[in-house]
């Protein structure tokens, strides 16, 4: 019964280590579609969360969350469903007293002039669109209008 058994742990043993080499060779043009297809969603995600996260999440948070006193959340409120004023204050920047959730903010955020219209769209229609906010997207020509106003 154990040669037996110490017979196909060997045999095993043995044709385990011929796959890898095999496999490598037969399989590499499958392995590359399966590879391709796994980064296939990453083009899927909106567009504004690339803006989102290079001009916007260091200081309102990866969540929207903000940080209480400091940096106002993005979660449903005044400002995020009011589509003129958030295109405005993306443009422009933003300071003076407000109060939010019961907690108040007194900072500056500066204007975002430097990135394009379609960018600041992107970005105002992801935020309008996640954190908890379900309200419609802003356009191009929304932003354009504005910045020559
Ligand atoms: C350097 C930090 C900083 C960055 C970067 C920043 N903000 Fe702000 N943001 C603030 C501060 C501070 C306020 C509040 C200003 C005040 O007290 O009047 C604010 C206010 C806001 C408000 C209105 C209040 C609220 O929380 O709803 C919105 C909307 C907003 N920011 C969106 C954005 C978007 C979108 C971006 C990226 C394009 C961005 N912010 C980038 C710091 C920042």
């Amino acid at each position: 019964m154990k040669y037996i058994a110490s017979i196909l742990l060997v045999v095993s043993l043995l044709s385990c280590r011929q796959k890898p080499a095999q496999k490598l060779a037969d399989e590499s043009a499958p392995a590359a579609t399966v590879k391709m297809e796994k980064l296939h969603p990453a083009t899927t995600v909106h567009p504004g969360k690339k803006v989102y996260d290079q001009y916007c999440k260091v200081c309102h948070q990866q969540e929207g969350q903000g940080i209480s006193g400091v940096f106002p959340p993005l979660t449903p409120n005044r400002f995020v469903r009011d589509k003129a004023q958030f295109i405005d204050l993306v443009l422009n920047g933003m300071k003076g007293e407000i109060e939010l959730d019961g907690e108040s903010y007194n900072g500056v955020m500066l204007p975002h002039k430097q990135l394009s219209d379609q960018q600041i769209a992107d970005v105002i229609s992801y935020v309008r669109s996640s954190f908890g906010n379900e309200l419609e997207g802003v356009t191009k020509d929304e932003v354009e209008a504005a910045r020559q106003n």
